[in-house]
């Protein structure tokens, strides 16, 4: 019985430590993201769908972070229907912007 309490214990955390990552992202994503792309990521008035976005799918980790990093404005603006640029996160660790952009895959599906 306590074995297998042992067990049980051991599980619990090692679930709990898998969705401490992935909520991580998700609360990154929520207080910083979402009142622009939306809190599904379905996109706004102001800026794009990650949901099924190929950039989102099929650009590394490492180059989705540049682009939440540096921001995108101006003439490298990609989208010209939304007015507003992305803004530059300069004050998020790469820690922090690593977890909200493996989210946002999760969103784009990938
Ligand atoms: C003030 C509104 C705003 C906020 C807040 C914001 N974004 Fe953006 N984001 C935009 C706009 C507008 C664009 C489109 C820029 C363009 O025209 O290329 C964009 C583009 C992007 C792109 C590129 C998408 C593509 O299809 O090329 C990524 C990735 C991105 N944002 C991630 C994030 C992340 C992650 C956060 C939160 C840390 C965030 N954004 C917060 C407005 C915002």
């Amino acid at each position: 019985m306590k074995k297998l309490l042992g067990v049980g214990v051991f599980a619990l955390s090692v679930a709990v430590a898998g969705s401490a990552l992935a909520a991580d992202g998700a609360a990154i994503f929520k207080s910083k993201c979402a009142a622009c792309h939306g809190a599904e990521g379905q996109g706004t008035a102001m800026a794009p769908a990650f949901k099924g976005n190929e950039f989102i799918k099929k650009s590394s980790v490492a180059d989705i972070s540049l682009v939440v990093k540096n921001g995108r404005a101006g003439a490298e603006k990609k989208y010209k229907q939304f007015a507003i640029a992305m803004p530059a996160q300069k004050t998020m660790s790469d820690e922090d912007i690593h977890a909200v952009v493996e989210f946002e895959k999760t969103l784009a599906g990938k």
